[in-house]
C-alpha cells in the first residue's frame, strides 16, 4: 500500500501521519506539504526517520507536478488534507482558498483518475473536509450527513466546491471516494492562529485574550487523535462513495472555552484564581460569524464503532501541558510572518 497524505505537515496532517506509519509499518507512507505558514515538520520530528516514511515538498495548485509526482509514483491511495484552513484569513485573502482548496483538489482528483485509467481496484481517494460547509445553526439540531450545504465564509465556501468536486468525480469517472465532514479539533501542534491554541499562548505570556463579539457562538470541539482514528477507519472500512460525519459531541460556548483554558492555565501557573479571565478581552466581531456548529456522529458510530473520547476537561488539560513544555515550537511557529498577520488581525 503506497499511500500519499496531503496536508500532513499540519495540524491534523501530521496526527493522520504519525498514526498510520506506527499502526501500518507495512504501508509506504507519502507526505505531501508546501510548507506554507501552517505546515511545520517540526511536526513530525518523532517519526521523520521511520524507514516507512517519505516527505516530498509541493504545491497541490501546481498541476503538472503533481499529475508527473502521481504518474511517477503510482499512488494506491490517497488522504487529502491540504488546505488553507483559517476562517479569518479566507476573509482578509480568500484567494489562497480558492487556490489550494479548489484548484489544488480538482489537481489532485484529476491526477488520480489519469494514473488509475479506470482500474479503482484497491484504489481510494479519501477527502477531508468540515462541518462548517453546513454553515450556521440555530440553538435546536445537528448537522449530519443529509444536511444542505449552506457556507458562509470564504473558507467554508471553498471546501463546499472541493467536496462537490469529489462527488461529482465519483459520480461522473468512477473515482473510489470516501468524504468525512468534522467539527473543530484541538490538540498538541495546533497552530496558535484558532481559538484554543492562540488562547493558550496568550494566557500563558500575559496578553489580552481576544473573543469575537459577545462569546456566545457555539463549537463542537473533538480531540485531535479521535480525529485521527476516525479517518483510519473510514479509510480502511468506510462505503465507497459515501460521506460521514465527525463530531465530539461536546458543544462549548466559546466564552465558556476561554474562562475554562483560563482556570486550568491558572492552576498549572501557580497564578491566584481568577488572574487569567481578567486578560479577556471583547473584540469586533468576525464578519457572518456562524452561530453554531454541531456534528450528530450517529453514523459513524453505528456503521463503524466508532465514538469520540471524553472528558474535555482532562484532554484540554493534557493539550496546554503540550504546549507549556513545547515552547521552542512554540517560539519557532510565532515568530516572524506570525507577529505581522497577529497585528494585522487584532489591532482594528
Ligand atoms: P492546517 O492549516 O494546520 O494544515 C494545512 C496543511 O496543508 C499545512 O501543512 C500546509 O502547509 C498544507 N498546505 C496548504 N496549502 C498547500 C498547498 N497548496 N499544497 C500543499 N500543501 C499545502 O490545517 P488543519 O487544521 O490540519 O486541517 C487539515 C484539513 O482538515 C483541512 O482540509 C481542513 O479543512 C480540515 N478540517 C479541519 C478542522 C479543524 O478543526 N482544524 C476540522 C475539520 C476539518
Ligand atoms: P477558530 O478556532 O478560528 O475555528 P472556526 O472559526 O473554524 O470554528 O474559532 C473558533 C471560535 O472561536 C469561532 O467562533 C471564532 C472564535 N474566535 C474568537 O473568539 N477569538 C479568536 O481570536 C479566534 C481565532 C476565534
Amino acid at each position: 500500500m503506497k499511500l500519499l497524505v496531503t496536508g500532513g505537515a499540519g495540524f491534523i496532517g501530521s496526527h493522520v501521519v504519525r498514526r498510520f506509519i506506527n499502526a501500518y509499518p507495512e504501508y509506504s507512507i507519502w507526505n505531501l506539504d508546501a510548507l506554507t505558514y501552517a505546515g511545520n515538520l517540526e511536526n513530525l520530528s518523532d517519526i521523520e526517520h521511520q524507514p516507512n516514511y517519505q516527505f516530498i515538498k509541493g504545491d497541490i495548485t501546481d498541476k503538472e507536478f503533481i499529475s508527473s509526482l502521481f504518474e511517477k509514483e503510482q499512488f494506491d491511495g490517497v488522504i487529502h488534507l491540504a488546505a488553507e484552513s483559517h476562517v479569518d484569513r479566507s476573509i482578509s485573502g480568500p484567494d489562497a482558498f480558492i487556490q489550494t482548496n479548489v484548484v489544488g483538489t480538482a489537481n489532485l482528483l484529476n491526477a488520480a483518475v489519469q494514473c488509475w485509467k479506470g482500474n479503482f481496484d484497491g484504489k481510494r481517494f479519501y477527502h477531508v473536509s468540515t462541518d462548517e460547509v453546513f454553515g450556521s445553526l440555530g440553538p435546536e439540531g445537528k448537522f449530519n450527513e443529509s444536511t444542505a450545504y449552506d457556507p458562509r465564509s470564504p473558507y467554508s465556501a471553498s471546501k463546499a466546491s472541493s467536496d462537490h468536486l469529489v462527488r461529482a468525480y465519483h459520480h461522473t469517472y468512477g473515482l473510489p471516494i470516501v468524504i468525512s465532514n468534522c467539527s473543530n479539533n484541538y490538540g498538541s501542534h495546533h497552530f496558535p492562529e484558532k481559538l484554543i491554541p492562540l488562547i493558550i499562548n496568550n494566557i500563558k505570556n500575559s496578553r489580552p485574550l481576544p473573543v469575537y463579539g459577545k462569546g456566545e457562538n457555539i463549537r463542537d470541539w473533538l480531540w485531535v487523535e479521535d480525529h485521527a482514528r476516525a479517518i483510519d477507519l473510514i479509510y480502511h472500512q468506510g462505503n465507497n462513495g459515501e460521506t460521514y460525519c465527525i463530531g465530539g459531541n461536546n458543544e462549548w460556548k466559546n466564552i465558556d472555552v476561554v474562562r475554562l483554558l483560563c482556570k486550568l492555565m491558572d492552576e498549572k501557573l501557580g497564578r491566584a484564581a481568577g488572574e487569567s479571565e481578567k486578560l479577556i478581552s471583547y473584540v469586533t466581531d468576525r464578519p457572518g460569524h456562524d452561530a453554531r456548529y454541531a456534528i450528530d456522529a450517529t453514523k459513524l458510530k453505528t456503521a463503524l464503532g466508532w465514538e469520540p473520547t471524553q472528558p474535555f476537561e482532562q484532554l484540554l488539560a493534557q493539550t496546554i501541558d503540550w504546549y507549556l513544555a513545547n515552547e521552542e515550537w512554540l517560539e519557532h511557529v510565532t515568530s516572524g510572518n506570525y507577529r505581522s498577520y497577529y497585528e494585522k488581525q487584532y489591532t482594528r
